[in-house]
């Protein structure tokens, strides 16, 4: 279409189904709509463009890309559309790590346990100007391998002599190394009874994997895996998980109940609980 007639058509199409895109698309605007696309020069690509917007389809997973931190994410329906108030997470780890850094004699290890896009992994290994050893963990061989494409495509955004890998394992299962820094945004949504919260463009495009969490199995889910953090973290290594507002304080109580301390909750730039923060003891 010619940029005067496709300017035209998007104005009409925004005015048109306004109340749909605003349910759909949070605080979108016209502009946005015109930034989006020029994305897509072609015919056949704007009008896939526009049949996405009338099904809600989030506009990440229309472009196949999102942005998070400091880069760009290839995304799919196999992975979560990686969330801002996630950076909190990648932010506290960084500041941990660089600090940890400073006082260890050897490289510093980390885990991203669920890394969907690789997300977290990939900016966390940007933000350390130092190598380290890295594993990224994915119950979902799908979802690992956008992480590794994302990781080809980064890679040179991160110290050459630092190593990324990546395995498909329920949480940290099989994995015998030991880390300095276990960070995780876990599924922590529960199935039935926190599922009315979710939004409708969530719940219909977004992988269920990521979000839900069986009710029936959510607290045995969160106390197998702190059992494997807390086998898995070095003494006075830090463990820093996102959480669901409604849970994190009884997993407060849970974490407490292994051999961690300092444990807190942390909030999100909202006021939420978002975060569930701990120490691993020293064993003297
Ligand atoms: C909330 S998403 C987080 C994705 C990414 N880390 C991010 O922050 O954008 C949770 C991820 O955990 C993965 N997952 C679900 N159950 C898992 C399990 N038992 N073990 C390992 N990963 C799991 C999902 O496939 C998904 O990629």
């Amino acid at each position: 279409m010619e940029s005067h007639s496709l300017e035209k058509f998007t104005k009409k199409f925004y005015e048109d189904k306004r109340e749909f895109l605003e349910e759909n698309y949070p605080g979108i605007s016209l502009h946005r709509l015109m930034q989006e696309l020029q994305h897509y020069s072609e015919d056949e690509q704007q009008k896939r463009f526009f049949d996405s917007l009338e099904k809600g389809v989030p506009l990440e997973y229309i472009r196949s890309r999102a942005y998070f931190y400091r880069s760009e994410f290839i995304v799919n329906e196999n992975v979560l559309i990686p969330r801002n108030e996630t950076e909190i997470l990648v932010e506290r780890a960084a500041q941990f790590a660089n600090k940890l850094h400073r006082s260890l004699d050897e490289r510093l290890k980390f885990v991203d346990v669920g890394t969907g896009s690789g997300a977290i992994a990939l900016s966390l290994i940007q933000e350390l100007d130092f190598p380290v050893d890295a594993l990224a963990t994915d119950i979902s061989e799908d979802a690992l391998n956008v992480a590794k494409k994302n990781n080809f495509f980064l890679r040179f955004k991160y110290s050459k002599d630092s190593q990324l890998d990546f395995i498909q394992t329920d949480r940290l299962a099989g994995v015998t190394e030991k880390f300095h820094l276990i960070v995780s945004n876990p599924p922590y949504i529960k199935e039935e009874d926190d599922r009315h919260k979710v939004h409708g463009q969530v719940e219909s495009y977004e992988p269920h994997l990521a979000l839900y969490i069986k009710d029936a199995k959510y607290d045995q889910w969160f106390t197998d895996f702190f059992k494997q953090v807390d086998e898995a973290l070095l003494e006075e290594g830090l463990f820093f998980m996102e959480g669901h507002e409604d849970h994190l304080q009884g997993q407060k109580t849970l974490l407490e109940q292994f051999n961690f301390t300092d444990v807190e909750v942390i909030k999100d730039y909202t006021g939420r609980d978002r975060f569930l923060k701990g120490i691993k003891k020293c064993k003297n």
